[in-house]
């Protein structure tokens, strides 16, 4: 007889569950300052809420496939209707109902490096090749490199994914090299997941009109404050969204992220309320850290900083401990560029960022 373990899928061996141990920490004490996960620090409106609970009144019921949520998605998009838009627990969900489609094992995903986890996570699940393509650190900046993506590329290529902006670099890549990656014909996945911070005039969903090789994802959980409620979806030409629908659980989205979520898209007011507060706050922050030697601080579009403080012989694990001693957790980037220097922040409360930049300035040895 053969054992179990002979009867797994050769590389999903030993994959163990995802696990966010700093998100698990905050649940467990709440006290702690959730400065690190790219939330919202702003709870759902009023709204929100009111729609989410009309609806928990009727869960007895099974949801349809959400054909209104994606009209509105359309509309706000300017396309053409809900054959459009695909819809998800998160845009995470959304990646895997993507790769699904596409990926056979052995076959590659490319990737910008540093970069968000759940392609890597979800391709790694089909057997997938990952292939991380480094984003250029020069002149204290992380650019973008389209001649390394497009060098990148073989005949076993089976999606390029590339967010915009980046997680955890905060910064655009130019039009024009969207353009010359999308005309490769490969499946080419944009990561909009922060893209109402600096607005919906900085989407490339225009291109998924002339390229079918383009899809756009998008999420609740960042601008619109609703991480905890999982809802994100995708954009694209109609016969492919058509063909990666193909892949939705039934009933994938319950009714009440999908009637939330129509709330949250009306409610543009909330929206704009917790924009300008992010951006604001970003503001205050980077201008706080402007008078430190040798702390590189990468201009943000969206709800978190990237610091670099290598030059001035410092470790980011060190910052995020002398943070943990506070109760603020942040997040620590692995080392690269040769600099051990590197950790992110958050948005948090007016407070929360007072205090983050205290932390900040002490452990850079500055007057608070
Ligand atoms: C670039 C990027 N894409 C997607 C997501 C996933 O968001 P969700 O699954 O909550 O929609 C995140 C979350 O941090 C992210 O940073």
């Amino acid at each position: 007889m053969k054992k179990i373990e002979e009867y797994y899928v050769p590389w999903v061996k030993g994959i163990p569950m995802y696990i966010s141990e700093h998100i698990e920490l905050a649940w467990r004490d709440p006290s702690l300052h959730r400065m690190m996960s790219n939330e919202n620090p702003v709870p759902p409106s009023e709204k929100v809420v009111e729609a989410m609970v009309k609806y928990a009144k009727m869960a007895n019921r099974y949801p349809d496939q959400g054909l209104v949520v994606r009209s509105k998605i359309a509309e706000i998009n300017g396309l053409d209707g809900p054959q459009n838009v695909i819809i998800g627990n998160g845009s995470s969900e959304v990646y895997d109902n993507i790769f699904r489609m596409f990926i056979d094992p052995g076959e590659e995903v490319i990737q910008h490096t540093p970069c968000f986890g759940i392609y890597k996570l979800r391709g790694v699940l089909l057997g997938a090749k990952m292939v991380s393509v480094p984003m250029i650190y020069k002149d204290n900046f992380l650019h973008f490199d389209p001649e390394g993506i497009l060098n990148a590329i073989t005949d076993k290529t089976k999606v390029i994914v590339v967010a915009n902006p980046n997680n955890p670099t905060g910064n655009f890549m130019d039009t024009k090299h969207f353009i010359t990656i999308a005309e490769t014909g490969i499946p080419f996945i944009i990561d909009e997941a922060y893209i109402e911070y600096a607005g919906l005039s900085m989407s490339q969903v225009a291109l998924t009109k002339k390229y079918p090789n383009v899809l756009i994802t998008r999420t609740l959980s960042k601008a619109y404050g609703l991480a905890g409620m999982r809802f994100g979806y995708a954009l694209g030409s109609e016969a492919v969204i058509k063909q990666i629908s193909g892949s939705l659980l039934p009933w994938n989205v319950g009714i009440i992220p999908m009637w939330g979520a129509l709330a949250a898209f009306e409610d543009t007011e909330g929206l704009a309320e917790r924009i300008k507060y992010n951006n604001d706050e970003i503001k205050f922050i980077t201008d706080s850290f402007k008078d430190i030697p040798g702390l590189v601080t990468l201009p943000s579009a969206a709800n978190y900083i990237l610091f670099d403080g290598g030059a001035a012989g410092k470790k980011g694990i060190d910052m995020v401990k002398l943070a943990e001693t506070k109760g603020v957790i942040l997040r620590q980037n692995e080392a690269m560029y040769g600099s051990e220097g590197w950790f992110r922040v958050t948005i948090g409360s007016k407070e929360e960022n007072r205090l983050f930049v205290s932390l900040v300035r002490e452990f850079f040895g500055m007057k608070n």
